[in-house]
């Protein structure tokens, strides 16, 4: 039998994904899903889809070098319960993740827009927590890492102040699951900013 393209080209831009389709299961009961946003080169999701058969996992980052690299290396390693999505992550979260469908989100290192004038590119802004909120499922959770103090702080606050989530222990990667820029911050010797939130349960 043919392997499976991880990639997925919906067939709708403008509907939520249908999982059941794009994660076919001969029980009809569908795993947890796990998305890591910003994927890049995909070490964390290699890892993780490795010790989570149990789960299914979605990659997505808008660069289509990254997406397609990252594809073969899953056919490779035979991952079948991983897909990939190139997309802004933004308009993923916004129209694509189906409502409370997402058990995790990993979002490690997402570009931190340092100069003030370019904040209003940076991905967690107050769309997004709404965008989170609506595709978590009940009690899912969310792990964030970053190397940018500034854009750590203004992470934090915007979670500390909104009662949707509520802060859980950080997740430490293991050694196999640390992000190729998690490698390139920590061989910097810069401190990594790192937080995990849970989606309230109602
Ligand atoms: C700094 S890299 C981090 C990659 C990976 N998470 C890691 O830690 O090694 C940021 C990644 O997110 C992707 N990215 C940045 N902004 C994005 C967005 N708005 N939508 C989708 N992908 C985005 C980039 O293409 C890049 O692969």
């Amino acid at each position: 039998m043919d392997a499976v393209d991880p990639i997925v080209v919906p067939d709708s831009w403008t509907q939520a994904l249908s999982l059941p389709a794009l994660f076919p299961s001969s029980t009809g009961v569908q795993r947890p899903l796990a998305v890591d946003v910003g994927c890049g080169k995909g070490r964390y999701l290699l890892a993780t889809a490795r010790k989570h058969p149990e789960m299914n996992f979605l990659g997505i980052d808008r660069m289509r070098s990254r997406i397609h690299k990252l594809s073969r290396k899953l056919t490779r390693a035979g991952l079948e319960h991983v897909r990939l999505l190139q997309v802004e992550a933004s308009y993923a979260l916004q129209h694509l993740l189906p409502d409370h469908s997402v058990s995790a989100f990993t979002i490690f290192f997402p570009d931190p827009w340092p100069k003030r004038r370019h904040h209003g590119r940076r991905l967690f802004c107050p769309s997004f927590l709404n965008d989170l909120d609506r595709a978590m499922t009940p009690g899912g959770i969310l792990h964030i890492a970053t190397d940018d103090p500034d854009y750590f702080e203004s992470i934090s606050e915007r979670f500390e102040t909104d009662n949707r989530f509520d802060a859980a222990p950080v997740f430490i990667p293991d050694a196999d699951e640390q992000t190729d820029f998690e490698r390139i911050f920590t061989g910097q010797g810069k401190p990594i900013g790192r937080a995990s939130y849970t989606r309230s349960t109602t």
